[in-house]
């Protein structure tokens, strides 16, 4: 394993570890609003500080962008972490044990290593550029459907993202026809880890941050899969506004989407 690596899949497990003590006793958790349906606990803070402190020890220099925290510019910064600490808040503040920490390194502009981690399953996808995906020991590509018929798609609803409701909703209705279901599982770093892993056929979500699919797109990619904006092209990275999975079920979600576009979503 490449030491970067193996220093992102260190702090994912350090925040794991504290994600899964207070899992044990949510009383606990201090929950703070942040915005329209958007929450942060002193959980993820406590997560994203103890990935911060694996990554300073051995790299005092390099940038780190977090979702807490912001960014924090090193010396180096052609070397960018960016974090999501605790990916699925709100599952984890009801209980439902489905979340993940997601670390990822960035270098000169190309994600280079990338980790998803789920803390409650102990199942840790990893990749680094060009050596391909694993899930623990074991190799991961994407599913083999050609077509969207018969696919199972997870999505994420725009819930911090009202304005975008009308056409979310004729784009899953277009969709919906075609596939076998649907799943909204709550946290896009794990949805776009079992894309890799052929868990689910593609996955579909507006305006997500670059921690939220940062390590999972590398993973997605790493096991044959493509990543792409709404008009699949490449714009993602600013919009948020995310495709995946194997390139012809992208392009078949892409082609679904197209008469639905708004001026946003085309970004
Ligand atoms: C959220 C989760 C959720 C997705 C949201 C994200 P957070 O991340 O990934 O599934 O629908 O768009 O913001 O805030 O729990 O880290
Ligand atoms: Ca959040
Ligand atoms: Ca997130
Ligand atoms: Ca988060």
């Amino acid at each position: 394993m490449h030491p970067m690596l193996n220093i992102a899949v260190r702090a994912a497990r350090s925040a794991g570890t504290v994600i899964t003590r207070a899992f044990e006793d949510l009383d606990k958790v201090e929950v703070e609003q942040k915005g329209l349906n958007d929450f942060v606990t002193n959980v993820d803070r406590d997560a994203e500080a103890a990935i911060i402190a694996t990554i300073r020890k051995s790299y005092p220099q390099h940038t780190i962008i977090s979702e807490e925290c912001g960014t924090q510019t090193g010396e180096h910064d052609e070397f960018r972490w960016i974090i999501d600490p605790l990916d699925g808040t709100t599952n984890f503040m009801k209980g439902i044990p489905h979340f993940a920490v997601s670390v990822a390194l960035q270098i000169n502009g190309k994600i280079e290593h990338g980790v998803v981690y789920d803390p409650i399953r102990n199942e840790l996808f990893s990749a680094s550029r060009g050596a391909g995906v694993q899930l623990d020991s074991r190799r991961l590509r994407v599913g083999k459907h050609r077509d969207i018929k018969g696919t199972l798609l997870a999505t994420g609803f725009p819930f911090k993202q009202r304005q975008h409701t009308e056409a979310y909703l004729a784009i899953f209705n277009d969709l919906f026809t075609d596939v076998a279901d649907m799943r909204r599982n709550g946290s896009a770093a794990l949805d776009l880890a079992y894309v890799a892993a052929g868990r689910i056929d593609g996955y579909w979500e507006i305006g997500l941050k670059p921690w939220d699919f940062a390590a999972g797109e590398l993973l997605v990619r790493e096991a044959g899969g493509l990543v792409s904006d709404f008009t699949g092209g490449h714009n993602h990275l600013l919009s948020g506004n995310i495709v995946a999975g194997a390139p012809k079920i992208t392009a078949g979600i892409v082609n679904k989407m197209r008469p639905h576009l708004n001026e946003a979503l085309k970004r």
